[in-house]
């Protein structure tokens, strides 16, 4: 067990649906600390580089231009085991197959249009957070 630091991501359709503050408190209800947030446009590249594993996944030009369509909020979380916590509480994938209680069980629309977006390990955290963030903006005390 240690404390970590992961990154999340309010995808548009969360954003479009006024959900930032509902997911805020579940993250937050649930123990992560908020270090970081902010609420960004991505541009195409952007999306394509935070995305860069899926290039030949035959889903990615639409989860582009899906990531893309609106807003989206950014934040890192910090907590004990948080890259698993947040995935916890994230749920699987597609909602039809994520569990009771979990944020894309409630607020997915889709296996796309799935609401938020959680690291899935160590690496992965430290690529996307400093992807982001400066390590000046998330060491404000
Ligand atoms: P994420 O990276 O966004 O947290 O999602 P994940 O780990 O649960 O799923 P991943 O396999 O990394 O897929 C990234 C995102 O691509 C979209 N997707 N669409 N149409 C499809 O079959 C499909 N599969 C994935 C979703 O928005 C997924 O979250
Ligand atoms: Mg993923």
């Amino acid at each position: 067990m240690a404390i970590e630091r992961t990154l999340t991501i309010f995808k548009p359709d969360a954003v479009a649906a006024s959900l930032t503050g509902t997911l805020l408190a579940r993250l937050e209800k649930a123990g992560l600390k908020i270090l970081g947030l902010k609420r960004l446009r991505l541009s195409a590249g952007q999306a394509e580089g935070f995305y860069a594993v899926h290039r030949q996944r035959p889903f990615f030009t639409s989860l582009v231009k899906f990531m893309t369509e609106g807003p989206v909020v950014v934040a890192v979380l910090e907590g004990e085991s948080a890259i698993a916590k947040l995935r916890e509480l994230i749920g699987a994938t597609d909602p039809a197959k994520a569990a009771a209680g979990t944020i894309r069980k409630d607020f997915a629309t889709s296996i796309e249009r799935n609401a938020i977006h959680g690291s899935d390990a160590a690496e992965t955290a430290r690529f996307e957070i400093a992807y982001f963030f400066t390590g000046a903006e998330l060491n404000q005390g």
